[in-house]
């Protein structure tokens, strides 16, 4: 804290000290094991958890000036998150800046660019009801509906293509705009089909529906030709998860995520009222759907989802215009205000809209966003073998073993005392000690990468520790 380096004189004539509001307590704090921590807010130093039990929706919305922390505060929470539910995640990254921490996460990586997507694909729904979606997009990326009467055309060549042709794709309605002379309207679609790429021409070549129960899945859009392709590709991917929610049950009782949707700087598509991004931030509460944008011009999106989402952050915003814009949305005093421009990396205003006061929102400052520190590795020695592993990836095996938080803690304290070294006997020890089977040990083990040779010189030195109680410590060989 920087008190401590004023005089007495100085702090005398800055008292008494008043500071802003911040939420009560127990809205802020949950145990760890219900809530994702966020980081201590700036007065009163109570750690802040976001629950989905305690808001009104689970949507998050993210804004800041480009390096302010955005992508870091997603990154930070999805890891969190995962850890705590186990939940699904797709982040649709524009710029591909996602794809090395979801690689290193264990997760999975979608390079859209060596993909094809039939946005035609009916996912379940009849064509008139996919028309109006694949029409919608073209409202929000052509500006179609100032263009009347192309819009027509287009509306009218793609019920041709769903009546004449089996599986039909944006090419073979562009072929059937111009076979009927429509030129101008075939124009607008060819935009979406720039030359030399078959991306919107061909059957889908992945599974739509596995990217959203695959845990977390990065779709990589950021190798695809154009910003036009890129967008399109984007909205429909979102209208198809959106389906898919809309097909899923409610569980009114429970308020678990199923799934997280990660928008980063997905301008354009986020500031039409008809956009599906704010149909997910309407009906996503009631599928257990959390709907996360950020972005760093504010103005792009829409009021609707600022003043719907359950948690706002702010993040360093300078532009007067991209302030007032969030200001009048949410509403907070001029001093928070004030204090948004001068922020560093990190420091954040978060809103938060806490479902027992219903619509009053509150307005804090946090101290900063307490990140993940970089990247750890874990060293496991066995035999004549060592196998590097990230720690949080470590740490998610360890749960999807069904070690309790309790027993995470003491393996991590093990590897931290070596500085990050643990000999893979006394792995086994401490996980036999917890009552794991040896059965369900070694699979875990050959799944960190161990092969059978090490694994058996593994167990002969538990063996011989076990015998000798563990007191005499073994040279092997
Ligand atoms: N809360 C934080 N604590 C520590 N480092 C941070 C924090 N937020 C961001 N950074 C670092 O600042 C840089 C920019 O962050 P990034 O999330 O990429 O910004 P943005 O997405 O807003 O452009 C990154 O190197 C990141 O590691
Ligand atoms: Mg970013």
């Amino acid at each position: 804290m920087k008190l401590q380096y004023l005089s007495s004189k100085e702090l005398a004539s800055r008292l008494p000290f008043t500071h802003p509001p911040e939420p009560r307590k127990e809205f802020l704090i949950s145990s760890p094991s219900e809530g994702v921590y966020i980081g201590k807010t700036k007065f009163l130093n109570v750690p802040v958890f976001w629950n989905p039990e305690k808001l009104i929706n689970p949507h998050i919305a993210i804004i800041g000036i480009t390096g302010s922390g955005k992508s870091y505060t997603v990154k930070t929470f999805l890891t969190r998150a995962a850890l705590i539910w186990n939940t699904n995640a797709i982040v649709l990254d524009w710029v591909g800046e996602y794809v090395d921490w979801v690689r290193q996460a264990g997760g999975r990586i979608l390079d859209l660019s060596k993909e094809r997507l039939n946005i035609l694909d009916l996912v379940g729904l009849p064509p008139h009801t996919r028309i109006a979606h694949v029409l919608s997009s073209f409202d929000v990326l052509a500006n179609l509906k100032s263009h009347p009467e192309e819009r027509d055309d287009i509306e009218e060549a793609l019920e041709e293509a769903y009546k004449k042709i089996k599986k039909p794709t944006l090419a073979d309605v562009v072929r059937l705009l111009e076979k009927k002379g429509k030129r101008k309207a075939a124009r607008i679609l060819k935009t979406f089909l720039t030359e030399g790429s078959d991306f919107f021409a061909g059957k889908t070549t992945f599974d739509v529906k596995s990217l959203i129960s695959s845990g977390l899945v990065c779709v990589d859009l950021h190798n695809l030709p154009t910003e036009e392709i890129r967008s399109l590709a984007g909205l429909t991917l979102l209208q198809y998860v959106k389906e898919l929610m809309r097909m899923q049950s409610f569980e009114e009782e429970s308020k678990r995520i199923k799934l997280f949707v990660v928008l980063d700087e997905a301008w354009k598509i986020a500031g039409d009222e008809n956009s599906d991004v704010v149909a997910i931030v309407r009906e996503g509460r009631k599928y257990n759907f959390s709907l996360i944008i950020a972005t760093q011009t504010p103005t792009d999106m829409n009021k609707i989802i600022f003043s719907n989402v359950g948690t706002l952050f702010v993040l360093r915003l300078v532009l007067k215009e991209y302030r007032d814009y969030v200001r009048s949305s949410v509403g907070y005093s001029s001093f928070i205000d004030s204090q948004i421009s001068r922020f560093g990396v990190g420091n954040a205003a978060v809103n938060m809209i806490f479902a027992e006061q219903q619509l009053r929102s509150s307005t804090f400052l946090l101290d900063r966003i307490d990140g993940e520190e970089p990247l750890l590795i874990y060293r496991l020695k066995g035999g004549e073998m060592e196998i590097e592993v990230e720690r949080e990836q470590f740490v998610r095996m360890l749960y999807d073993m069904g070690l309790n938080e309790d027993q995470v803690a003491i393996v991590k304290r093990a590897f931290e005392k070596e500085d990050g070294i643990l000999q893979g006997e006394d792995l086994v020890l401490l996980l036999e000690k917890f009552g794991f089977s040896k059965s369900s040990i070694i699979s875990f083990l050959r799944q960190l990468g161990l092969d059978e040779k090490n694994l058996i010189k593994i167990f002969s030195v538990v063996k011989l520790k076990r015998a000798s109680k563990g007191v005499v410590h073994l040279v092997m060989e």
